[in-house]
């Protein structure tokens, strides 16, 4: 591997950002492609990097006729999900990543990275992919460069974000960009076949340098680790951007709700990973609400600023859903099978004879016969699952029929209500209104959930999430607090605050809420209650609905009884929940504001007495 390497750079004239070309000199001469390719975004190349992954056998082309212009992927069976362990927050000082994420000292980390680097792109083909966070050339919009060796990143980058060569006339001379290095870590010997997922078993890295904006991800092709421009861009990065400049980056879904008397209010949603943001998003209402709309802004993150009036402001950075796929279904959410029909990339779901594919939940009979993620025969007896839990779909947003007119709006929408939900069994209540923006606050900050296959590690055990964001703050999550708390009371209008539950379940482990479409009844009286219009009543913890605060028709046979289940607020759950929320809080001790301690305080006494 030591033959001598002249990079062979060929610098488009549209690029003209000094420190842009200095940068890809540089990765280059670390990382040692065989080949550089400026990727301008454009639909040929698109087709070509999907043509050449089929060649390979990273993808399959599906079914013209069932899925058109629609590939399929099976990754590595140890590269399925994000790795929260192999995520590093690399700031100057260890206090400002906070006790919450992994901290390695930026020297350290630089020399790892150097020496995981070295080589690492030899036999591959660099691809250097400008692209737009928010719409192009919006004040809001944020520039990041990804340069990968993972054509299967590329085409995925082109539907998340907006890549085009427009970003270097955008960019300028000395214009600022995020510069985003990603490699699968699994360089090629001369003559040595690829394999159809290249990864790196050993050695996995995600890294931010916060200060200097930075981001480095080694040894993984999957999701969140490998598209830079979602998670580590438009959170982590972001998330610091937002508290030096007074904004907030969150992982949100953004969604209008339009009554029959055409009065439309906006709402963003914080669930945890795969815990609802994509099926609440496009939410379609059930026939007893006619009249009623929602449409859809985005489903995964939303960048919020304070604007000119007041009133805080969301858009979505992302032009595309990387969705997961078990459990999607023309029942649980119609929109997003309609925006599946064409021009997807389907990540680890099972394969049909006919050529098209096939997830749990799909169906309620599962085909005969499949060949299942990790490209094994299945049948229904086999008895492991088709799918991976955490296979996904990246497509257009564009394509879903509950996308919002102003979904690429660069000034974003006003936002009435922040939801907040996990996924809890027991202990949270169907929904609880805030009492105000502190206790709001609170209630976010404290939001524990049982964990998913969204990430690498045991599934179903609950922990903190404070704001659904645990993974993703890329600075101390006490400060983080803060920054919410001096937002909110600086905005002359502030949203109202709401924790929803739809998981809640019976002695029998059933789920007692139908959720789905049906959480439509619970985002009525939020929007009712925004607009003062709805009445609740009052409990230790908030403002709940009475059974018959709620719209019930249409649901035949939801019973008084049913409803207590799935909203019941027992004091013994409820100790052993604050019991919960100061281990968070002592763990975040030195920097946590003292208004949330105090609530905490005040929650024990309430619940007492
Ligand atoms: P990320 O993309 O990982 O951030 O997740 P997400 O929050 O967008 O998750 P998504 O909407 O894709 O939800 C995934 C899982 O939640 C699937 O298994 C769904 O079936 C389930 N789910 C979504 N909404 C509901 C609901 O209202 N009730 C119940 N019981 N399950 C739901
Ligand atoms: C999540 O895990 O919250 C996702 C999927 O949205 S990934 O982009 O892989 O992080
Ligand atoms: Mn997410």
């Amino acid at each position: 591997m030591n033959q001598p390497y002249t990079p062979r750079i060929d610098v488009p004239t549209q690029v003209r950002n000094r420190r842009a070309v200095e940068w890809v000199a540089e990765i280059a001469a670390l990382a040692k492609p065989d080949r550089i390719v400026w990727c301008d975004g454009s639909k040929a190349e698109y087709d070509r990097l999907c043509d050449e992954m089929v060649k390979s056998g990273t993808l399959r082309r599906l079914s013209p006729a069932k899925r058109p212009n629609s590939y399929l992927a099976w990754s590595d069976p140890t590269d399925v999900a994000r790795m929260e362990d192999r995520t590093f927050i690399c700031s100057e000082r260890p206090e400002d990543a906070g006790p919450t994420n992994n901290w390695v000292a930026p020297k350290e980390m630089r020399a790892k990275l150097a020496d995981l680097f070295d080589g690492c792109m030899r036999g591959r083909t660099m691809y250097i992919v400008p692209f737009s966070m928010g719409p192009l050339g919006s004040h809001i919009a944020h520039i990041g460069i990804e340069v990968s060796d993972s054509p299967y990143v590329v085409v995925n980058m082109h539907i998340m974000t907006r890549v085009s060569t427009k970003i270097w006339d955008l960019l300028g001379h000395d214009g600022a960009f995020v510069p985003c290095v990603h490699s699968v870590g699994a360089p090629l010997a001369p003559g040595q076949t690829d394999v159809q997922w290249p990864c790196n078993k050993e050695h996995k890295y995600i890294v931010h340098f916060p200060e200097t904006r930075e981001i480095w991800s080694f040894g993984s092709g999957y999701g969140g680790n490998a598209l830079l421009g979602k998670k580590c861009l438009a959170l982590r990065i972001a998330s610091v951007m937002g508290r030096d400049q007074g904004w907030l980056a969150e992982h949100m879904l953004i969604l209008g709700v339009t009554d029959p008397s055409g009065a439309k209010t906006y709402v963003t949603g914080a669930f945890p990973s795969a815990c609802g943001k994509t099926n609440f998003a496009m939410l379609v209402p059930p026939p007893a609400f006619k009249g009623w709309k929602v449409t859809t802004i985005g489903e995964d993150i939303a960048w919020i600023k304070p604007g000119k009036d007041g009133r805080l402001y969301a858009i979505n950075p992302e032009s595309g859903l990387f969705g997961v796929a078990p459990g999607t279904s023309e029942r649980t959410n119609p929109n997003c099978m309609a925006a599946l029909r064409e021009n997807v990339i389907f990540t680890n779901v099972a394969l049909t004879p006919d050529g098209d594919v096939w997830w749990e939940g799909l169906s309620k009979e599962p085909p005969r016969e499949l060949i299942d993620w990790r490209g094994e025969h299945w049948t229904p007896e086999s008895g492991r699952l088709a799918a991976h839990p955490n296979a996904r779909f990246t497509v257009p947003a564009a394509q879903l029929p509950s996308i919002d007119p102003d979904w690429e709006n660069p000034d974003g929408v006003p936002i009435s209500a922040f939801l907040f939900g996990g996924r809890r069994s027991n202990t949270v209540p169907l929904v609880l209104q805030a009492f105000n923006w502190t206790d709001g606050v609170y209630m976010a900050a404290t939001m524990g959930s049982e964990t998913t296959a969204a990430a690498t590690g045991k599934v179903g055990v609950v922990r903190r999430d404070p704001f659904a964001m645990i993974p993703f703050v890329g600075y101390n999550m006490a400060d983080y607090f803060d920054h919410w708390l001096k937002l909110g009371w600086s905005a002359s209008q502030r949203p109202q605050i709401f924790q929803v539950n739809w998981f809640r379940t019976n002695a029998e482990g059933r789920l007692v809420w139908p959720g789905y479409g049906e959480n439509m009844r619970v985002l009525k009286w939020i929007v009712d209650r925004v607009r003062g219009c709805a009445k609740g009543i009052e409990t230790p913890l908030g403002w709940v609905p009475d059974f018959e605060d709620l719209e019930w028709s249409g649901l035949g046979g939801f019973s008084r009884e049913q409803y207590r289940s799935a909203t019941a607020i027992r004091r013994d759950e409820w100790e052993s929940e604050l019991a919960s929320h100061d281990e968070l809080f002592r763990k975040l001790k030195d920097r946590l504001p003292r208004q949330l301690q105090l609530r905490r305080e005040m929650l024990h006494l309430d619940l007492k007495g």
